[in-house]
């Protein structure tokens, strides 16, 4: 890149931070459906609470159907995932304090059985706001925005929705969602994951070489922004510094290639409005996605799934062998705590420098930049005029460093 390109890149970027932080909300994109339990942690009888990019929600089940409402009573604020069901086989929830009952469908108050049933009170049109709630694959999903939401297989991969079996590990963690969706990058994988028991005994490379981020298409998942590396190194000199990485001892098993999963060969990928899919981790033959829903101002739900296609008998138990008695824990677990660890240290430095003030970057960061833009431009609801007019430069100058036939495929979020 000469000076002149230099700077226009860096001139683009400082368009696309500036816009990111100030369009792309802290607390969550509201316009998209997102994961934010599974179906069975809510009973017939035992609705659940929850914090959701700031609003109190409390889901329940009636009838077999899922519903949603804002978790306060419009009378005195009792919550109403604290209230039973006086009405057995209505769809609505009567408050545990003095008995207000609302109809879950339009949230509208349909008795207060304290002051009997011609309570005047009826007459004053009081409702609790109501959310757009569904489950699909075990999974509940549920609409933030008070626009008509879109139908939920629109924001469901279609890879998942093909899935056989989808396994759930769900965490509230510390941080903000905008860093987790930034995580990948082959910036991180190589260190931060290099000493994790999952990666111990694989003979990893050091670092990539030439980045790019195609939007594209590929085999049964729609669209996805898809983090690639035409090349890398597997050990260089550092001058002044010596040899990294070093082979370990016990690092013997190779950087195979791994089998596309529903015609996905790309190790990682993201999509709007912040959700990251992996193939093969963290087991092979899996495709794997997370979210990352903000509940309050520093705390996020970290939403992990792993979808299974095994069909018959042998493929399940195989499935289920090495997804519990490996995968789970060991990847999706302990694996991507280290990420955890990280994410947290990065919204403290935010919270500590102002979440505006721009950041360094470096190479393999680019994949940063083509998301935030890729999120600019195709973001539900945004619609910036600045961002059609850039190309956001992603193919970096040559690396100088030892070839290596070998192909990298190892999972890295
Ligand atoms: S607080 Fe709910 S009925 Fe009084
Ligand atoms: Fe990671």
């Amino acid at each position: 890149m000469n000076a002149v390109d230099d700077r226009l890149v860096r001139k683009q970027q400082t368009t696309i931070n500036k816009l990111f932080y100030e369009q792309v909300p802290a607390l969550g994109m509201r316009n998209y459906w997102h994961p934010v339990a599974s179906g069975r942690q809510i009973g017939r009888k035992k609705p659940l609470a929850l914090t959701v990019m700031g609003d109190e929600v409390a889901i329940m089940r009636r009838n077999g159907k899922l519903f949603a409402v804002a978790n306060e009573c419009p009378h005195r604020g009792s919550r109403l995932s604290r209230g039973t069901c006086e009405f057995p086989g209505s769809n609505t929830v009567t408050c545990r304090y003095h008995g207000w009952t609302f109809d879950l469908e339009d949230g509208a108050l349909m008795a207060a059985l304290t002051d009997g049933p011609d309570s005047p009170i009826l007459n004053k049109q009081i409702r609790v706001r109501t959310y757009p709630v569904e489950e699909r694959k075990g999974i509940v999903w549920i609409w933030m925005a008070s626009e008509e939401p879109v139908p939920v297989e629109e924001d469901i991969p279609p890879a998942m929705l093909a899935a056989e079996e989808v396994h759930i590990v769900q965490r509230h963690v510390r941080g903000n969602w905008r860093w987790h969706v930034e995580n990948p990058g082959l910036g991180h994988a190589t260190m931060l994951h290099r000493d994790s028991l999952y990666m111990r005994f694989v003979d990893m490379f050091g670092f990539g070489k030439n980045f790019s981020a195609p939007l594209m298409d590929e085999g049964n998942d729609g669209e996805w922004l898809q983090e690639r590396m035409a090349d890398f190194g597997r050990s260089a000199e550092f001058e002044g510094l010596g040899e990294w990485p070093v082979h370990r001892i016990g690092e013997v098993i190779p950087l195979a290639e791994m089998p596309p999963v529903q015609g996905v060969t790309t190790i990682v990928s993201v999509k709007v409005p912040g959700i990251i899919r992996i193939t093969n981790f963290p087991i092979r033959n899996v495709m794997y996605y997370e979210w990352f829903v903000q509940t309050d101002e520093d705390h996020y739900l970290y939403f992990q799934t792993c979808c299974s296609y095994a069909k018959t008998l042998k493929e399940k138990i195989s499935f289920w062998l090495r997804f519990f008695a490996w995968g789970r824990f060991v990847g999706m677990i302990r694996f991507n705590n280290q990420d955890l660890a990280m994410i947290e240290d990065s919204h403290d430095y935010a919270k500590r420098r102002g979440f505006n003030d721009p950041i360094p970057s470096y190479r393999p960061d680019q994949f940063q930049i083509a998301w935030r833009r890729y999120l600019l431009k195709f973001g539900r609801g945004f619609n910036f005029p600045e961002m059609d007019e850039m190309e956001v430069e992603t193919a970096q100058p040559e690396v100088v460093v030892e070839p290596d036939k070998a192909e990298p495929s190892t999972a890295s979020s």
